[in-house]
């Protein structure tokens, strides 16, 4: 398993190009499941996690050609043999689960494994189980396996609630908008998630023919068609990823231009750099931080509660916590999505950091100095943030099992090396 090195105390300076969206791309992979067509994506980002889907989608039956310019992939899926996705693959990531309302709707039948469990919580799929109930189909489960069967005739529209004890599930949403596209009869989603990236899967999927109204707000209407086409279809930047490249500049005081990113996404996250005091400019598609002496000009200790879209998004919260790290004074940062998604807590201790747990709230006290240490990745985001954070702690930090973090950054290494930063990958 590979390992970063990074050494802290460098100013970042320079610019990025923020690749494209993992979180929209895998679903909207699984719907080129939807059509004998070709479905063409640009701007595909080059992840673990999408070679794993990828793989997935060959197992189904899917003609995959990918060039390696420009991150264009061209799915043609002519006949599905075997609606199933088996544990060894669904195991590896989550968003897999999401080739279900494709299978079933195109397929009238589907068996899909549950999904793995995570380092995150306990994520359950309840929501997206009774979405596809409401549009009509038997589900039970077998052998860790979903079976779900549409009735004879195909699915039918139906009134769906997409709501979850934290709010929305954005996996449901997407899983039950790919059922319901080609059902009979209208359906009505609500309580659906907002987030970007269930926009631009409704994007592609009228790119293909679908025939929905209203996505990006609480009610999707989706009027079930016939059959989809093929379409071409750009995935949107990756919010997360930009985000992550924006707090490495601000940690470190440095000037970090962001570029090819969307700012209307960003919001949240602008507004708490605004609150900490974190000198930014942005344009029609770039955010930049600017420099800034962290001795001279220290940022405020800035509380953030991670909430659904357009909220502070919880894949930021880790990484925000490495930023409240180097500024003096207590932060309270809150998490609302994961009931257990503070796993970077006990390794950014290991640097000296001091944040305490409360619930589900972590007390940071920051401003104390770090010093480098052995870290053991866990989960994506947590990764992240411990890179952001062997950026501002003395000497050097490891990061071991680093796949985690090539599941969501595209060669982290090169682009903050390209940066600035002293970061190399050691492979075994
Ligand atoms: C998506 O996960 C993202 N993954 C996550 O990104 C992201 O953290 C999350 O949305 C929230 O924004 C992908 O898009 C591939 P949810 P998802 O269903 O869809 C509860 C990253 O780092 N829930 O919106 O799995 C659930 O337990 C990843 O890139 C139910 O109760 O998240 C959680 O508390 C990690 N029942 C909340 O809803 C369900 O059936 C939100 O989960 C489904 C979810």
């Amino acid at each position: 398993m590979d390992r970063l090195h990074v050494r802290g105390g460098r100013s970042l300076e320079g610019t990025v190009h923020n690749a494209g969206a993992k979180n929209a791309c895998l679903s909207i992979l699984s719907a080129s499941l939807l059509t004998k067509k070709t479905l063409t994506l640009s701007n595909l980002p080059a992840l673990s996690d999408v070679d794993t889907m990828l793989e997935i989608l060959q197992r189904l039956g899917t003609v995959v050609e990918r060039e390696t310019q420009d991150g264009v992939v061209r799915c043609r899926t002519s006949e599905i043999a075997e609606p199933t996705a088996p544990w060894d693959l669904v195991r590896k990531m989550r968003a897999s689960f999401e080739v279900l309302g494709p299978l079933l709707g195109r397929c009238g039948r589907a068996r899909v494994s549950y999904p793995g469990g995570c380092l995150i919580g306990v994520r359950p799929v309840d929501t997206h189980l009774r979405g596809l109930e409401a549009l009509g189909a038997r589900v039970r489960t077998e052998g860790g396996n979903v079976l779900a069967e549409a009735p004879s005739g195909g699915l039918r529209g139906g009134d769906v609630y997409l709501g979850t004890p934290a709010g929305s599930s954005v996996g449901a949403t997407r899983n039950v908008l790919m059922a319901a596209v080609l059902a009979r009869g209208t359906s009505v989603l609500s309580s659906a998630a907002c987030e970007p990236e269930v926009v631009d899967l409704a994007h592609c999927l009228q790119a293909m023919g679908a025939d929905i109204e209203g996505a990006g707000s609480p009610t999707i209407t989706v009027r079930g068609v016939d059959g989809l086409d093929g379409a071409e279809h750009a995935i949107i930047p990756d919010r997360i990823e930009a985000g992550t490249f924006l707090v490495a500049g601000a940690l470190t005081g440095g000037r970090v231009r962001v570029e090819g990113v969307r700012p209307d996404h960003h919001s949240a996250l602008l507004d708490a750099f605004v609150r900490a005091g974190v000198p930014i400019e942005k344009g029609g598609d770039w955010i930049e931080t600017q420099t800034r002496d962290p001795r001279l000009d220290p940022l405020r200790p800035t509380d953030i509660t991670t909430q659904p879209y357009p909220g502070f998004p919880t894949d930021l919260q880790a990484q925000w916590m490495a930023l409240m790290l180097a500024v003096p004074g207590v932060s309270i940062i809150t998490e609302t999505i994961f009931e257990d998604r503070y796993m970077h807590l006990p390794e950014l201790a290991r640097l000296g950091a001091s944040v305490r747990r409360h619930a589900n709230s972590a007390i940071v006290c920051g401003g104390k100095r770090l010093s480098g240490a052995n870290l053991m990745a866990s989960d994506l985001r947590a990764s992240a943030a411990l890179v952001l954070a062997g950026l501002i702690a003395e000497g050097k930090t490891t990061i071991h099992r680093v796949y985690h973090i090539d599941r969501g950054y595209e060669r982290i290494e090169a682009r903050l090396g390209a940066l600035g930063a002293t970061i190399r990958r050691e492979q075994q």
